[in-house]
């Protein structure tokens, strides 16, 4: 399976009216997993890349509510694929075990980060050498 198939673009419900716009996100409803912990990044300058790593075990969904970013997905095999994150309702779903940097960040953005686990830094991958050796592995 190749990066293009796992990660995953989200819309997500809006239940919006004359007050304004409301987005819905319910854990394992509208997306795969049970919300155990919410982190968001905000005030990184254009030429800022963050993430460069992967996660044993946590899956995210990453929406920028405000702003705009791109995330790259690698999955260890060669394949990559970059995704534009520009509107509050939609979202991209993030498996385990994928390589992603969060970069390009418009100056207004605040990129939400949902995540299925805790935070346990011993299961985050910070080596690219070391996550394609692990992902060689699972073969
Ligand atoms: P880091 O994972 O490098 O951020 P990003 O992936 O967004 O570039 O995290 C920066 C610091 O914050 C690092 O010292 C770990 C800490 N941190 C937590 O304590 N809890 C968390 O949930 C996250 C995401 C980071």
């Amino acid at each position: 399976m190749n990066v293009i198939q796992l990660a995953q673009m989200l819309e997500f419900s809006q239940r919006g009216d004359e007050r304004g716009h409301l987005v819905i996100v319910e854990g394992m409803e509208d997306i795969p997993f049970e919300i155990k912990r919410i982190f968001y990044i905000y005030g990184s300058d254009h030429d800022v890349v963050r993430g460069q790593h992967a996660n044993r075990n946590s899956e995210f969904v990453l929406i920028n509510v405000a702003g705009t970013s791109k995330v790259r997905v690698k999955d260890g095999k060669g394949n990559e694929a970059i995704y534009s994150l520009n509107r509050p309702h939609t979202g991209i779903y993030l498996p385990r075990m994928v390589w992603k940097d969060m970069y390009d960040f418009s100056e207004d953005s605040v990129l939400l980060c949902l995540a299925s686990t805790h935070y346990d830094n011993s299961e985050y991958i910070r080596d690219y050498d070391e996550f394609v050796k692990l992902i060689n592995m699972q073969e």
